[in-house]
């Protein structure tokens, strides 16, 4: 019989009641390392509080507007986003996959307006992951997410990851969109080098094919910058935004440039939760907190300790992992065996992370992680990586 929770996640067999910082507590009491954070959501730990403050401060006042009115919290969220950012304009929304529908959309009638609606082309990667509708999933193109969901969106076209020479010859001035993460997530952490990123932003400038980044998972501080692209120094022309912003209230941004925002005029896009008071109260919140130099300062240093001692746990495993590869807190351990066991090894030891693509294994904590918990976290794992052996053995 089907249960009453539609089955189409595999879940494990945990359920935690109470969340504190980098940790999470069972029904039974038992308390768990979360280096998953919600899959890069928990950006500030669980119950920050500076963030539960924000949200009850404005659920005592105001939950929900309609956007048919101007909503204080929203204007002054894009403001900050504006003022960190190259975007001129923000639209928001609920999650990462409607900012990809979003800047489908942005795209299409970009060039619409610019009179040449059959420039429709969006260029993707293999081993992208843009969202779950039929437009992201189109986007992605992978056989994992797509089978049995045909017709696709047109307009796609997947190309090798990485691949200099297939982006030169694919990137013609049919070209209307590149979108592409700076760091791979579900795909198994896989950063494009940042001389990748300043040949596309070099590329699209040639044919004026506008730049998307998708920054839903590496974005709002987890590489160590705001936004991961701030590394090679290069800009989009959009960027999607999502997980971290909410800190585990449902929010997504859309970032834009006026060139690409301008013809989204009035009655173009909307949504009835989208921007709603409650979110962009605690968006503004972890703006206030991510984007500050001091904090990404120690994201970075944190990184860099998190790394050497993950470098030292393959070391010592080299049966069981490969190497470390990642950017800042959104690390991933490449293994020599199935992720999937290193994952629940590692609930066996207490310690929460998410199994990739790739055969990799990400470690994503709470960017508030703390020197000592980096140690526990990397001694969880060691002991998760001395079973597997044992029990291969
Ligand atoms: C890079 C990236 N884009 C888009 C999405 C979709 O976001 P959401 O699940 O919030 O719709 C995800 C989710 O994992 C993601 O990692």
């Amino acid at each position: 019989m089907i249960p009453a929770v539609l089955p189409t996640y595999n879940r494990a067999a945990l359920s935690f009641t109470e969340g504190r910082g980098a940790w999470l507590t069972e029904a039974g009491g038992e308390r768990y390392l979360d280096c998953a954070a919600g899959i890069a959501v928990n950006a500030l730990g669980h119950a920050h509080p500076d963030l539960v403050a924000a949200l009850t401060e404005q659920a005592g006042r105001l939950w929900h507007l309609s956007n048919l009115y101007r909503i204080p919290e929203q204007e002054r969220l894009a403001a900050m986003l504006v003022d960190k950012t190259f975007a001129d304009t923000v639209f928001f929304a609920n999650s990462g996959t409607e900012t990809a529908e979003l800047a489908v959309k942005m795209v299409r009638k970009y060039w619409h307006a610019a009179g040449t609606p059959e420039r429709q082309t969006i260029l993707t990667f293999e081993g992208a992951f843009h969202g779950r509708s039929i437009a992201a999933i189109s986007a992605a193109g992978s056989e994992k997410m797509t089978a049995g969901f045909a017709p696709l969106l047109p307009g796609f076209r997947t190309l090798p990851f990485g691949d200099h020479d297939a982006l030169t010859a694919a990137l013609d001035d049919t070209v209307a969109a590149v979108l592409v993460e700076p760091v791979q997530g579900e795909g198994g952490i896989r950063p494009l080098p940042d001389a990748c990123l300043k040949g596309l932003r070099a590329a699209c400038d040639a044919t004026g094919a506008l730049l998307i980044f998708d920054e839903v998972q590496c974005g709002m501080g987890r590489t160590g910058r705001l936004f991961a692209h701030e590394w090679a120094g290069v800009t989009p022309d959009i960027m999607m935004v999502a997980k971290g912003i909410g800190g585990g209230f449902p929010l997504g941004a859309l970032l834009a440039s006026e060139r690409a925002a301008a013809p989204m005029t009035a009655g173009t896009h909307g949504s009835t939760y989208g921007g709603n008071p409650l979110g962009c109260a605690v968006g503004a919140k972890v703006m206030e907190i991510i984007a500050d130099d001091a904090f990404l300062a120690e994201v970075r240093r944190k990184a860099g300790l998190m790394r050497q001692k993950l470098e030292g746990l393959v070391a010592a495993h080299p049966d069981v992992f490969e190497g470390v590869r990642g950017s800042g807190l959104m690390l991933g351990l490449r293994c020599r065996v199935a992720p999937g066991d290193v994952v629940a090894a590692g609930h066996a030891q207490r310690l929460l992370t998410v199994p990739a693509a790739d055969n990799v294994v990400r470690i994503l904590p709470p960017l508030t992680i703390t020197d000592d918990e980096i140690a526990e976290a990397v001694a969880r794992l060691d002991a998760a990586a001395r079973a597997l052996t044992a029990q291969a053995a």
